[in-house]
């Protein structure tokens, strides 16, 4: 029987598993104005029962189990074991009761029908392979009048993280080739029209893309801002599987090219990206 998904299971946890929970911190600042964004658009209520789609490090399952307070619940959901264990460990640390945690793909996951007042996600839809499944199955979890709100990555090119670090990057290491722009993967949802009709496909009703932009300084060096994105996006595991002499070939060439982005806080770069509204009725 064919594993949906395997690839993306394969990726998050093999190496990318690791790496992304050593970068947890750096992640999270990078993330965290883009996902906060999203949650005040989804306006989680005290009460609430919310479902976090590819939750990662739980980070925002954090966020919100504060906002929906003890009588609420949240549940995050991600295929990547390493990276839920150290949610969990985390959410055992902090003694947080009103989040759990599943392992399990969200594209089929047999989900408690009717459960969830809204569901969240901070870029973790763009790894499904039939995304409108993915959708289908989603939206089975909510009650009647259910939200979502998820926030993903806009147009590549206009995203300084991945469009200058993998064009500097791909001068010294073989990067993935560059498959259908609509493969899963972090650029899966950059067309405005695709979500449209993926969520339309699916079923959704009262569908909002809006487009949201930041300027996010990503270290406060440059050696900081190299060494964690050398390690981000599609570069991250050529980057961990390259010898020490062409790890430092990257490394400085990002640092020249990040130079001329160095402000007095630190590298700035513009991020931009969907926050996407629907409901399920
Ligand atoms: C880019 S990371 C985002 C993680 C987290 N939401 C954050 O903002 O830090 C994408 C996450 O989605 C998870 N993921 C990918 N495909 C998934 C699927 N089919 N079902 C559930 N989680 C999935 C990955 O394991 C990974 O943790």
């Amino acid at each position: 029987m064919k594993i949906i998904n395997q690839e993306q299971k394969e990726f998050w946890n093999e190496k990318k598993g690791d790496i992304w929970v050593s970068l947890e911190h750096n992640i999270d600042k990078m993330l965290g104005p883009l996902g906060d964004q999203a949650i005040k658009i989804l306006k989680p209520k005290l009460g609430e029962k919310i479902l976090d789609i590819g939750c990662g490090t739980g980070s925002t399952s954090q966020t919100l189990s504060k906002l929906v307070g003890e009588s609420g619940l949240v549940t995050g959901i991600d295929i990547s074991k390493p990276i839920l264990n150290f949610a969990e460990k985390e959410r055992e640390s902090k003694k947080i009761k009103n989040i759990n945690f599943i392992k399990a793909d969200a594209q089929n996951h047999q989900f408690s029908n009717l459960n969830y007042d809204a569901i969240f996600s901070r870029f973790g839809v763009m790894f499904f392979e039939d995304p409108i499944a993915a959708f289908k199955n989603i939206k089975k979890s909510l009650v009647g009048n259910g939200r979502l709100t998820f926030v993903c990555w806009s147009k590549r090119e206009e995203n300084d993280w991945i469009n200058l670090s993998s064009n500097v990057a791909s001068q010294f290491l073989e990067l993935p080739p560059k498959a259908n722009p609509k493969d899963p993967g972090p650029f899966a949802f950059e067309d405005y029209f695709y979500i449209k009709e993926i969520l339309i496909k699916a079923g959704w009703s009262n569908i909002k893309i809006q487009s949201y932009n930041e300027n996010i300084i990503i270290g406060d060096t440059l050696d900081r801002a190299a060494d964690f994105l050398s390690r981000m996006g599609p570069m991250s595991v050529p980057f961990e599987n390259a010898n020490e002499q062409t790890k430092e070939k990257v490394v400085s060439a990002l640092k020249e090219c990040y130079s001329k982005y160095f402000t007095p806080k630190g590298v700035e770069f513009h991020f931009s990206s969907w926050i996407v509204s629907a409901l399920n009725n």
